[in-house]
This record gives C-alpha cells, sequence and structure tokens, in this order.
C-alpha cells in the first residue's frame, strides 16, 4: 500500500506493525520462494552446520538492518516518489529476510538475539538521512547495498563447500542488493566518498561479529 495516502498516525503505525513482524522471525516471502528450495538438501558436520548458521544469522541480521533503514526512511522522505521507492525495495527485502529465516530454521538455528538492537539503531540512521535529505538518504541506501555485496561474497567464500542450499540464497540475493545499489545511485542518491564507506565498513565488523555468535 502507497503510505502517501496515509496519516502521520497511520504511517507511524504501519512503520510499528514493520518492526514486530520484521523482529518475529516469521516472515513469508511475497513473491518468490527460496532459492534455497530448488537445491538437494546436503550433509553437514555439527562444526559446518553451526558456522552455516553463524553466517546465516548474520545475513538474516543484515536484512532486518535493512527493513529498518528503509523503514525510517520512508517515514521522513521529502518527495512522495523517493518514499515510493523505499518502501519498494524494502518490500524486495521481505523475500531476503524470509529467505535467511527459512535456512536458519532449516539449520537447526535460530535469529540473532541482537535484532531489536540493530533494528533500532538502522532505523535510526535511516529516519535521520531521510530528514536531512532525499539525495543523501539514497545515497546511504546505495553505500549499504554495495557493503552488503561485499559481505555476501565473502560469505560464500567461507561457506562450507557442500552447503549449497545457502549458497543459492545468498548468491540471489547479491543480484537483488547490486541491483537496489545502482537503483538507488540512478534516483539521484549522493556517491558516498572512500572515507564514509570506510567507517561503515567498520561499523557493520560489530554487528557482523555479534550477530555470529549471538
Ligand atoms: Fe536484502
Ligand atoms: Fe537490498
Amino acid at each position: 500500500m502507497s503510505q502517501r495516502a496515509l496519516s502521520p498516525i497511520d504511517r507511524l503505525i504501519a512503520t510499528a506493525d514493520n518492526a514486530l513482524r520484521t523482529l518475529s522471525g516469521n516472515t513469508e516471502a511475497t513473491e518468490r520462494p527460496s532459492p534455497a528450495a530448488g537445491q538437494p538438501a546436503t550433509e553437514l558436520s555439527d562444526n559446518e552446520r553451526r558456522h552455516a548458521a553463524g553466517l546465516m544469522r548474520v545475513n538474516h541480521s543484515g536484512e532486518v538492518c535493512a527493513q529498518a533503514l528503509y523503514q525510517g526512511q520512508a517515514l521522513t522522505a521529502k518527495l512522495p516518489s523517493v518514499r515510493h521507492e523505499m518502501e519498494k525495495a524494502a518490500g524486495e527485502e521481505v523475500d531476503h529476510l524470509a529467505w535467511c529465516e527459512l535456512r536458519l530454521k532449516e539449520l537447526d538455528s535460530r535469529t540473532s538475539l541482537l535484532n531489536p538492537l540493530w533494528y533500532g539503531l538502522s532505523f535510526g540512521i535511516g529516519a535521520a538521512a531521510g530528514l536531512i535529505s532525499d539525495r543523501l538518504s539514497l545515497g546511504f541506501v546505495a553505500a549499504t547495498e554495495e557493503l552488503v555485496c561485499e559481505h555476501l561474497h565473502s560469505h560464500l567464500e567461507r561457506l562450507p563447500d557442500q552447503d549449497n542450499q545457502s549458497r543459492s540464497v545468498i548468491e540471489q540475493m547479491a543480484i537483488d542488493e547490486e541491483s537496489h545499489a545502482k537503483k538507488a545511485l540512478a534516483a539521484g542518491g549522493l556517491p558516498f566518498p572512500a572515507p564514509a564507506k570506510k567507517l561503515m565498513t567498520l561499523a557493520s565488523r560489530v554487528m557482523t561479529s555479534a550477530s555470529y555468535r549471538l
């Protein structure tokens, strides 16, 4: 539903609803079934399974952040067209969230206990960027998506070789995130300078190493 027709109170309720749904751990993919569904089940040792689950938990936390970031921006973006773009991208991220949740369940694992914290922080950053300017907001999306792509590619190298199910999920996510980054820049996003990207990389390390364990 377009938020352009909603009052500020309605928008706040829709935002709270998204937060609860994102953190519930029971997301359903909107349109696309998980790419893992087409892969034969693989045998993993306990250690391999724990490691794959740690990586998928990090990816899931990244998707929680993406939901929060897009929702925060949608709440404060000034141009309706930008708000609409953000909502559309957030919708596409729902599939990623659902795929990661499903893979974690298949690996007999769980989502990160820290997700409410990541959601809150990302929502605040997204809302602040949207308040400052739409171009900054879109630039932040592009820089974030690029960073996520880097993580996803590194996870492809670190996953157990035979875990084709996790691999197929990550590969499709990387394709989608790359297109989100390009769209955000094409829509007028400010390209972030290298030092800003470096700072974001450092901040993301806190999240990735914490979510891997917790
Ligand atoms: Fe995503
Ligand atoms: Fe994305």
